[in-house]
């Protein structure tokens, strides 16, 4: 026993043990009181400063997400023909629409539409609308979340969705090689 452990040394002793008493570690140390003095502040905001809530805090994210959908929402109400025409019969939306589709959708849907998580989307097979652009448009808008497919709406401008729309459109028919295409999907238009 050293200098310091005699110092230390309590004077009880139970069967022959003895104990030493140390000074607890300052990180310990630290951590206990950081620890009693969080709770204060904690338990003050939360119980007697009308912190917010659990409810309440589910209700600030529940409105949140409203707003952001009905933003994408209402993208569902932009679809114009005359515009639509514009970005299918322009060269330059088309390639920019073929930049939005290799981006957001060809991961699922592979090179040029052939079909591979998601279906191929060159064939006249639609599994959720009857082949209209307007349908495809909102279609994409809306995506079927629970299947896989996401809404589009949320994360594409106006611009995006009429070009990928477009791109998609001019695809159709297109002779698959490779990739091979998927086989049809959904009812015949
Ligand atoms: C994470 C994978 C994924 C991505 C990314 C994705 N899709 Fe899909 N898509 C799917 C799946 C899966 C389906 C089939 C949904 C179902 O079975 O209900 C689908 C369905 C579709 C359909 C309907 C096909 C039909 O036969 O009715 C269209 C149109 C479509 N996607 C377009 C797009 C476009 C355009 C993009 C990019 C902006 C895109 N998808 C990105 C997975 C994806």
């Amino acid at each position: 026993m050293n200098e310091e452990e005699k110092n230390v040394l309590m004077d009880h002793e139970y069967d022959g043990i003895q104990e030493f008493d140390f000074q607890l570690p300052n990180w310990w140390l630290a951590t206990f009181w950081g620890g009693i003095i969080f709770a204060v502040f904690y338990i003050s905001y939360f119980i007697f400063m009308n912190g917010p809530s659990l409810k309440h805090e589910y209700y600030m994210e529940a409105k949140e997400l409203r707003s952001i959908q009905k933003k994408y929402m209402a993208k569902l109400k932009d679809f114009k023909s005359n515009e639509f025409e514009k970005f299918r019969n322009d060269e330059n939306m088309l390639l920019y629409g073929q930049a939005v589709y290799e981006n957001n959708c060809q991961a699922c849907h592979n090179q040029n539409a052939a079909g591979d998580i998601g279906p191929n989307l060159t064939d006249n097979h639609w599994m959720y609308f009857d082949g209209t652009s307007e349908e495809l448009f909102k279609f994409i808008i809306t995506g079927n979340p629970d299947a896989g497919m996401p809404a589009w709406g949320r994360n594409l401008s106006r611009e995006e969705l009429y070009a990928v729309s477009a791109f998609v459109e001019s695809l159709k028919g297109f002779e698959h090689n490779d990739p091979p295409a998927k086989e049809p999907q959904g009812d015949e238009y």
